[in-house]
């Protein structure tokens, strides 16, 4: 910033051979104290934090220091673009702010518990944001359906009012995690399962999802499987007994047949497996 009080002479002096000096000192200035900041990114910022009502836990979003040094926003050191936006857990009440997708250059999103209410809105996922990998909106109240572009890597949706079945765009190897428990979300989720899938995490406990799980081919990553509170009925898939589980629950649903004896399967209690059909077999009795 001081060098912008230099006097103009020597700018104009000296052109040629400092100008170019200047603008690369300018340049690492900007980026060593974060003021390096897209100025329509900012701008759609101010109009994220106008559509959640200005909320004082935001009071930080003005223009004394540059956005990229506001309260959860990290941006590309090189472009000043906002690949960031953290709006966590302060009790906000509003509909998603739609000027979010005007932020292209996002990579993470959570707005995670706050009181976030109405439908999620078609731009969040890769389509409108194309680098977007990271989407939490846990304990919220959105309801409606999932849309059909919410393909996002690591996708958390727990605790809201969701319902419908989901869309069928969720059988191509788009999730990573996908967390969708505790909505009241309906119909066949055995689309998301597949041999060749990504899928390391699926949680789709206290639901209302009905499907034939002893039909499913689980992907080669699957160690976490939770699954309990819902309508899945057939039996438990044999290869379940071959995987390294790091959570694992089919409780409560309408499962039946031998439960699959494996190394870390042998290491579930009975609350893995309670409240189905007629599961049987360690550590529930034995199958007559
Ligand atoms: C602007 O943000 C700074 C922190 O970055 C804060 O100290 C200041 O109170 C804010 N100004 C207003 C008017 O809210
Ligand atoms: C920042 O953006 C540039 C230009 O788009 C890109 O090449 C670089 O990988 C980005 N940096 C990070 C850390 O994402
Ligand atoms: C959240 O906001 C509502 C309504 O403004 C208020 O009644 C409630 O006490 C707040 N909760 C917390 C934890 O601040
Ligand atoms: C499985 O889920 C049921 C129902 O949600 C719960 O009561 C039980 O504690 C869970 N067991 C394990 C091992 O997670």
């Amino acid at each position: 910033m001081q060098l912008k009080n230099r006097p103009r002479h020597v700018l104009t002096t000296t052109t040629t051979t400092v100008l170019p000096a200047v603008i690369i000192v300018l340049a690492s200035v900007a980026r060593s104290d974060g003021a390096l900041c897209d100025k329509s990114d900012k701008a759609a910022l101010l109009a994220v934090k106008s559509a959640l009502g200005n909320p004082p836990a935001l009071s930080g979003w003005n223009s004394t220091v540059g956005c990229c040094s506001w309260d959860g926003i990290s941006c590309n050191a090189t472009t000043g673009r906002v690949t960031e936006l953290t709006v966590f857990a302060l009790n906000i009440s509003a509909p998603v702010p739609a000027a979010i997708a005007r932020l292209t250059a996002l990579q993470s999103i959570n707005l995670a518990y706050n009181r976030l209410h109405g439908g999620i809105p078609a731009f969040l996922g890769p389509h409108a944001l194309r680098d977007l990998t990271f989407l939490r909106l846990d304990g919220n109240r959105l309801s409606g359906p999932i849309p059909p572009t919410l393909t996002v890597l690591d996708l958390s949706l727990v605790g809201n009012r969701l319902s419908g079945p989901l869309p069928a765009s969720f059988r191509a190897d788009s999730f990573a995690d996908l967390d969708l428990s505790d909505n009241q979300l309906t119909g066949d989720a055995s689309l998301l399962f597949g041999a060749g899938k990504q899928l390391a995490a699926l949680h789709l406990s206290r639901n209302r999802f009905r499907f034939d799980l002893g039909r499913v081919e689980l992907p080669e990553a699957i160690d976490i499987l939770e699954v309990d509170g819902n309508l899945i009925y057939g039996s438990i898939p044999a290869a379940a007994a071959a995987r390294k589980w790091l959570a694992f629950n089919v409780s409560d649903n309408q499962l039946c047949g031998p439960i699959p004896q494996g190394r870390y399967t042998h290491r579930f209690g009975p609350s893995h497996f309670a409240g189905n059909k007629c599961l049987c077999g360690r550590p529930l009795p034995p199958c007559a």
